[in-house]
């Protein structure tokens, strides 16, 4: 087992920052993970999927519409699933002019540009996104976090998670690399039965932060698992959500939220 000090722990609650820092830059771009690692957040968030040739690919969304200039490079193709372009036209894509023009040219992402980007104090929570559209993602995932030496590194250091919205699929990541903490994603904090259930092969629960209670917070950490909460933005708002005790706060502004809570 590879011997690493941990990175950088924080003070008060781990600051994640959403798509990187999806609110002053294009989400899921190395702008937006640039921007991330610049509040010095403890980790940046980014979504992964699967190409239509199985290349592990950053993207939020399930059509190229919103995010990218489809409609010039390929005609009638925003609406398609993502996962049915190949690596090479994915990369044919712009994903940074839908967001300002300063970021034209800016690419969709590569899974290991996240790693490139990475530091021991600004680490990566990978959301496995749409698992039932990228077949296989779970093993691609796992097999480059524990094998890749980049990866591998960034692990020892404590400065990866994996999270996502659907049971089944954490189940199976959690089965294929345990050693690697997990968030199941939710809406609302579900029953004690199901976060019993939950606490088997999760680390952390990730809510959204709209409908989040301190009773719920409580009822998290009595399950044994840790609390997070998305995706926050306003100084008032984050501070609502340190003032219920969670663990995480993942939030499209980094910069101004790191500033806000640690003085950064
Ligand atoms: O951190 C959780 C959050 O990313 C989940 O929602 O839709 O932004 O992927 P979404
Ligand atoms: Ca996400």
């Amino acid at each position: 087992e590879e011997r690493v000090a941990p990175g950088h722990q924080p003070a008060g609650p781990i600051l994640v920052g959403h798509r990187g820092a999806g609110g002053t830059a294009p989400e899921n771009t190395v702008a937006a993970f640039k921007e991330g690692r610049s509040s010095k957040a403890d980790f940046i968030e980014i979504d992964v999927q699967l190409s239509a040739d199985g290349v592990p690919f950053l993207f939020h969304d399930d059509t190229p519409a919103r995010t990218t200039d489809v409609e010039d490079v390929f005609p009638g193709r925003a609406s398609d699933p993502i996962t049915s372009f190949t690596w090479a036209e994915l990369q044919q894509l712009d994903a940074g002019s839908f967001f300002d023009e300063r970021f034209v040219g800016e690419r969709i992402p590569h899974l290991d540009d996240a790693v490139d980007v990475a530091t021991r104090t600004t680490g990566v929570y990978i959301e496995i996104k749409s698992p039932s559209k990228s077949p296989g993602i779970e093993q691609l995932v796992a097999d480059q976090l524990l094998t890749d030496p980049s990866w591998r590194k960034l692990v020892a250091a404590d400065k990866v998670q994996v999270i996502g919205f659907d049971v089944a699929s954490n189940r199976r990541f959690a089965e294929l690399a345990p050693q690697i903490p997990l968030q199941q994603l939710t809406g609302a904090v579900p029953g004690d039965a199901e976060l019993a259930a939950l606490a088997g092969f999760a680390d952390s629960v990730g809510a959204n932060y709209r409908t989040l209670t301190g009773a719920d917070v409580d009822r998290v950490h009595a399950a044994g698992l840790a609390m997070s909460a998305y995706t926050v933005n306003s100084p008032e708002a984050v501070q609502a959500v340190v003032d219920l005790g969670v663990d995480a706060v993942t939030t499209d502004f980094p910069v101004q939220n790191g500033r806000y809570l640690r003085g950064l």
